[in-house]
């Protein structure tokens, strides 16, 4: 029995608000209380620099900002050395683009990626094979709008040097074939880069087992803080590597005209991190294993089945992601603009994003301005969804009201 009642007593927000309905956490996850704690406990106990100061109270913030480390690895079945802490993912989606295109990428190259990535994980690419004359090719996406890998094949030649792709959609929660396409992109030579952003807080992510060579996720999406995010890469493509930012902590020497620079990861982390936000990331992980990644796919998935089907036949309502792997609902109320609709949610303390979700060519593939997404997470219930459900149809009928009207 997955004990809701008791994890959403471990989220403050709903003190404040008990009323509220937040179906946004493909946005941003609530913050749990031992995350909060533990960051205030950097704070206010050992709030001091990490691998500089020469005194207790560092030694302590370095011990528990090196044990987030060895949480995340140990989290993803990575190599400690394999987990570079940046931002979020976009900050790590650009770092690696930066870094590997640099000698890897020329005229005539291709980049592999698909019209359902996030602008993190598109846009970097983009750029640099404007710059660099190498071509952005699309794997076309099936009728459903889902990457399959016979298109990914279809596609697929002995010029792809670099796939990068989502795990997960941000916009429509499809997963795509991994398992299938990593194995045959590294028989022809490529590299694969993964967009975890919307995959780690819903289902064990294991770096090993995928075999990925890159991956990249934020800890805000799983219980953890803003400001920080992860970037996995195996060893062996670390090393080869060169980073694109210099400065404090990141060098082992430096003379007049050169710089020996650290070992990975510290080599890609320059400057003072955000060790409060590390440190409270270690402790999201404490609580997604706690619960159990498992138990909260599936609470997840039972509650996106009774919306489904509760949503199910309401006319006046478009639903483009019939059968999602995680729950995320990609809606829209007919003829009616997403920001509008989630103006009406709102006044009934319903929390959904709507727009284009930093994914455009979703939109544009959906021939629609913007989409509504309701996205689900461990501290949803069917309480949420029964008042969810209510707001859909009384803001159908108040729409239809002022056409009417008019
Ligand atoms: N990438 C985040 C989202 O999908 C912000 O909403």
């Amino acid at each position: 029995m997955f004990a809701v009642k008791k994890i959403r007593e471990k989220f403050p927000i709903y003190k404040k608000f008990p009323n509220l309905v937040y179906l946004d956490s493909g946005a941003t996850s609530l913050k749990p209380q031992p995350v909060l704690d533990k960051m205030n406990e950097y704070y206010s106990e050992y709030g001091v620099n990490i691998h500089r100061g020469v005194y207790e109270l560092s030694f302590q913030a370095t011990d528990e900002y090196d044990m987030a480390r060895e949480k995340v690895a140990r989290f993803l079945n990575a190599k400690t050395e394999e987990i570079i802490f940046t931002a979020n993912t976009t900050d790590a989606l650009n770092k690696l683009a930066l870094m590997y295109s640099k000698e890897n990428i020329g005229p005539g190259d291709v980049v592999l990626t698909s019209e359902l990535e996030h602008h993190s994980s598109l846009l970097p690419w983009m750029k640099i094979c404007e710059e660099k004359q190498a071509e952005l090719r699309y794997i076309p996406l099936n009728p459903e709008g889902r990457i399959t890998f016979e298109n990914f094949k279809k596609v697929f030649d002995d010029k792809v040097k670099v796939v990068a792709l989502t795990y997960v959609s941000n916009v429509m929660g499809y997963k795509t074939p991994l398992e299938e396409i990593i194995p045959f992109a590294h028989q022809n030579g490529s590299v694969v880069i993964v967009d975890a952003a919307q995959a780690v807080q819903h289902f064990k992510v294991d770096v090993k087992e995928m075999d990925c060579d890159f991956l990249a996720f934020s800890g805000h999406k799983m219980l953890g803080p803003t400001g920080v995010g992860v970037l996995y890469g195996k060893k062996r493509y670390l090393n080869q590597l060169k980073p694109v930012f210099y400065g404090g902590d990141m060098n082992q020497d430096v003379y007049l005209d050169r710089v020996e620079i650290k070992e990975i990861p510290y080599c890609f982390e320059a400057g003072t991190p955000p060790i409060a936000e590390i440190i409270g990331l270690g402790k999201a992980i404490d609580c997604l294993e706690e619960i159990g990644l498992e138990n909260i796919e599936n609470h997840c998935h039972g509650v996106y089945l009774y919306a489904m089907e509760k949503l199910s036949g309401i006319k006046g309502l478009t639903i483009y992601n019939k059968n999602a792997d995680i729950p995320i609902i990609a809606f829209n109320i007919d003829d009616v603009h997403p920001h509008d609709a989630a103006t009406c949610f709102d006044q009934d303390n319903i929390c959904i994003r709507a727009g284009h979700h930093c994914a455009q060519l979703v939109s544009k593939w959906l021939k629609c301005t913007g989409t509504l997404r309701a996205s689900i997470y461990l501290y949803n219930d069917k309480n949420d969804i029964d008042k969810f459900v209510i707001s859909v149809k009384e803001t159908i009928k108040l729409f239809q009201k002022l056409e009417g009207v008019q």
